[in-house]
């Protein structure tokens, strides 16, 4: 495509660093004040359009100007004893003059190659969209849990040990939630400097946390009604669960009145997410515990090595052949043929896609909300 006044259209390719504001300038644009927020790409998502991931924000331009941008967040995340790298995918956009002539699809093509190259397992991303994205090799996969705390089950969780009290925390406390998570890993590494920044995009800078011996032992990351994560010993963070949920319930507000616009005065329910329970011994807490919650997708999935995947988690039983738009997965003497979208689903759950066909249990996989870019 070339267009007179214009000039040719050129890409994909990765960005520069001197092209990273007018990416900024074109994802405000579109994405942010279009919609009539705020620009705050910079702001949120500061990480991902620096000059050291410049080179993984693929771009395309007509005529020198930038009229598509996607860009990706390469995140390593531990499972249990295995670890995945996971391409976030960030702004999918392309001007709204230069769409429907394939600018979109060319841009992400390049983000699958990138990707690859970075050593990335699987891409993974959130849409409304997600016909577009199916097109291109993408499916909803992956488990991540939403467990329900209200008054009526909270006191099911066991409370935290005597001597222990439980106490908010700001952002001086990350440097030792760092060192946490790296005792109990699960999900995606970061440095202090990633979590400031990851909390940043989120608005979020209040933890709840458990000290013995002076140190954190346990911590929630909660917003008014939700946790969007934790780690711990799965007893302990039970209980500052139950310690959080009985500070925020103020018991002595009136449970009959609510504001004219239906805003509840006092907290009705509160929300917890977590991973399937194979990873996570928090779940299987739960889960004994028969808290009531919902299963969902982690997010749009796109297969990039899955080869490597089956051998993170030591399963050197399962063969992978994978060409352009099919998967062979086999294992002793059975084997299914599938294209890129199901096989996700067959890699990553939840569906049982191929039970009848092969013996084959989907792999855990984990990336707290706060990862998702
Ligand atoms: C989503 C978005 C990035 C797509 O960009 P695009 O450059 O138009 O993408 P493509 O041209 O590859 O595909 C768009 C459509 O044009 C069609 N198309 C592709 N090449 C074409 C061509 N040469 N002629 C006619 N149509 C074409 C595609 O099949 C697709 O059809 P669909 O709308 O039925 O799905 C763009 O609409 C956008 O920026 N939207 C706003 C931001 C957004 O929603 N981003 C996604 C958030 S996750």
């Amino acid at each position: 495509m070339t267009n007179s006044t214009t000039g040719a259209i050129e890409g994909p390719r990765p960005a520069r660093p001197q092209e990273l504001p007018e990416i900024i300038d074109l994802l405000n644009k579109w994405i942010r004040v279009a919609r009539g927020n705020e620009p705050t790409i910079a702001r949120d998502w500061g990480f991902i359009y620096s000059p050291a991931n410049a080179e993984n924000v693929m771009i395309m331009t007509a005529g020198g100007r930038i009229v598509a941008s996607t860009g990706i967040w390469a995140n390593d995340v531990r499972l249990g004893s295995a670890q995945l790298r996971v391409g976030g995918i960030n702004c999918v956009l392309t001007d709204p003059e230069y769409r429907h002539h394939g600018l979109g699809m060319r841009v992400m093509n390049a983000c699958h190659e990138r990707m690859i190259e970075l050593g990335c397992h699987l891409g993974l991303l959130g849409t409304r969209i997600p016909n577009w994205y199916r097109r291109l090799g993408w499916e909803y996969a992956g488990v991540s849990r939403t467990y329900e705390l209200n008054r009526g089950n909270i006191e099911f969780l066991p409370e935290l040990p005597a001597g222990l009290t439980a106490e908010g925390a700001g952002l001086e406390a990350v440097d030792e939630i760092v060192a946490l998570r790296e005792a109990f890993p699960l999900g995606g590494i970061r440095t202090s400097e990633t979590f400031c920044a990851l909390l940043t995009a989120r608005k979020l800078s209040e933890f709840f946390v458990v000290r013995q011996n002076g140190q954190v032992a346990a911590y929630l990351l909660p917003s008014a009604t939700h946790i969007y994560e934790w780690a711990g010993p799965p007893a302990l963070v039970a209980g500052l669960i139950r310690a959080w949920f009985d500070r925020v319930d103020d018991r002595s507000v009136s449970t009959s009145t609510r504001r004219e616009e239906r805003i509840p005065l006092c907290l009705e329910r509160a929300t917890l997410s977590a991973p399937a329970a194979a990873i996570s011994p928090l779940t299987y807490l739960l889960d004994g515990l028969h808290m009531p919650g919902s299963i969902d997708y982690i997010g749009m999935i796109r297969l990039l090595d899955p080869r490597g995947i089956f051998e993170a988690f030591g399963r050197h039983d399962v063969r992978v052949q994978m060409d352009e738009e099919t998967i062979t997965v086999a294992r002793g003497r059975r084997s299914v043929t599938l294209n890129l979208c199901q096989a996700a689903k067959l890699v990553f759950g939840p569906e049982a896609i191929a039970d009848g066909e092969i013996d084959l249990k989907p792999v855990p996989l984990c990336q707290w909300s706060l990862e998702h870019v």
